[in-house]
């Protein structure tokens, strides 16, 4: 983390968990435990279903409620989907874009990715973009080539004026679920690496004000390790992020 330059962002993904009525039993359940966090700004990236009741019962707190993913056309024919405008006219200020699961199940390409995270930024909404490699790619040594691709392709378009809005969530594959972590030096070479392309791209002080989370089995074990690097500017989380006191950990372990 580098707190003079840019936020630390702790970030759940509740993925498709939790109904209503059981994030209000969660939600009920962290609060009291986070009541304290300064130094981060906490996110909730909950099922659309659960967005009304999570902001009406984190309206007094500190915490944020995100989306999980929007469609990439500003509006129309599309039954089903859930416009960038929508989520701006709610309140909503993150939303997940190109998580892995999406990119495997969904079919979602780096030209589509970059076409929702043009719209959100365009529309006033933070997109927490999603890279990482697979298994195979990491044995192949390809791990920085095809992240360096992710971020050049995710970031095409985007202005600099608009680059401090974007989060990058360094999510390896291999990692996500699965109980393996990478290691605090795998993490913190992928989070230099992404900002190097960053500054490549928009100069150095541009570059220095983008929060790089890293996500994939962060627990209150490693979350401490994890963010001690120097381009771990915080943590989305799935599993851990359902159980409030594990939640509540990681948050204390980035107000450190
Ligand atoms: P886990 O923390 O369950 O590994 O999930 C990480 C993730 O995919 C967050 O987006």
């Amino acid at each position: 983390m580098n707190r003079r330059y840019r936020k630390t962002i702790i970030a759940g993904n509740w993925k498709m968990n939790k109904s209503p009525s059981e994030a209000r039993e969660l939600i009920d359940a962290l609060k009291p435990l986070i009541a304290k966090a300064k130094w981060c700004e906490v996110v909730l990236c909950v099922p659309f279903v659960d967005i009304a009741i999570a902001q009406r019962l984190l309206k007094d707190s500190r915490i944020t409620v995100g989306a999980q993913n929007m469609h990439h056309e500003p509006s129309g024919a599309y039954t089903g989907e859930v416009s960038a405008a929508m989520l701006k006219d709610i309140g909503v200020k993150y939303v997940i874009l190109g998580h892995s699961e999406r990119r495997a199940y969904c079919g979602e390409t780096d030209a589509l990715v970059n076409k929702k995270a043009l719209l959100a930024l365009q529309t006033g909404l933070r997109p927490i973009v999603c890279v990482g490699e697979s298994l195979e790619q990491r044995d192949q040594e390809l791990t920085l080539d095809v992240i360096t691709l992710q971020v050049k392709a995710a970031l095409a378009g985007v202005p600099v004026e608009k680059l401090r809005q974007v989060v990058f969530a360094y999510e390896p594959i291999w990692a996500i679920g699965t109980g393996r972590t990478a290691t605090a030096e795998q993490a913190a070479e992928v989070g230099t690496s992404i900002r190097a392309t960053i500054r490549k791209l928009y100069g150095a002080r541009a570059a220095r004000s983008v929060t790089i989370q890293y996500g994939g089995s962060m627990n209150p074990g490693n979350a401490v390790e994890l963010l001690a690097q120097l381009d771990v500017d915080g943590g989305l989380i799935g599993g851990a992020a359902l159980k409030a006191a594990d939640f509540a950990a990681i948050i204390q372990a980035a107000n450190q």
